[in-house]
């Protein structure tokens, strides 16, 4: 991994990110029931979260690069400090994603985190758990 992390940096998010973005989103597992977003409304998204930050749920918001390639994106929300990380799949489980979290966490000190993980997700499971998250709520869905 060291020669991997000399590769790696975070880059806060710009207007000019939002294809990328758009692209990440729409890769979410279906299993994260995440809403369907235009592309004109993500770019939306994404220039609030530049132009009008304050108004803009998350407190920070980077893209994960790989030299010069965007490969990922981690977030932390305002209020909640609950984080979000995600990683294209041909870098996953290479160490990225710990990577990438762990510089958010390092770059933006708070007093705790959040993290929200669907049951499925081993992988983000593991990373919750290796960075010392623990379980503290239980959040029910019924489908109809
Ligand atoms: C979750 C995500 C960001 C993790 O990033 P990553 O770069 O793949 O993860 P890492 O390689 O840093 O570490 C993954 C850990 O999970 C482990 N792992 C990998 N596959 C696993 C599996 N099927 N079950 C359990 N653990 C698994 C790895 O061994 C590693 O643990 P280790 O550090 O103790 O060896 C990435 O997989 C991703 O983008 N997934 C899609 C989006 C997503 O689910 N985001 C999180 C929403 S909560």
């Amino acid at each position: 991994m060291d020669n991997t992390n000399s590769h790696l940096s975070l880059k806060l998010v710009g207007i000019c990110d939002h294809d990328f973005l758009f692209e990440l989103y729409n890769q979410s597992d279906k299993r994260e029931n995440r809403p369907s977003i235009t592309k004109e409304n993500n770019k939306k998204f994404v220039n609030n979260f530049v132009h009008y930050y304050k108004n803009h749920i998350f407190d920070v918001w980077y893209i994960v690069k790989f030299d010069q390639k965007n490969i990922g994106s981690v977030t932390l929300r305002k209020n909640t400090n609950e984080c979000g990380y995600w990683v294209i799949p041909e870098f996953q489980n290479k160490g990225i994603g710990s990577w990438a979290f762990n510089e958010l966490m390092k770059l933006n000190p708070r007093s705790f985190y959040g993290l929200v993980i669907h049951p499925y997700n081993k992988r983000s499971l593991r990373m919750a758990k290796k960075f010392g998250f623990k379980l503290n709520t239980y959040k029910f869905i019924k489908k109809i």
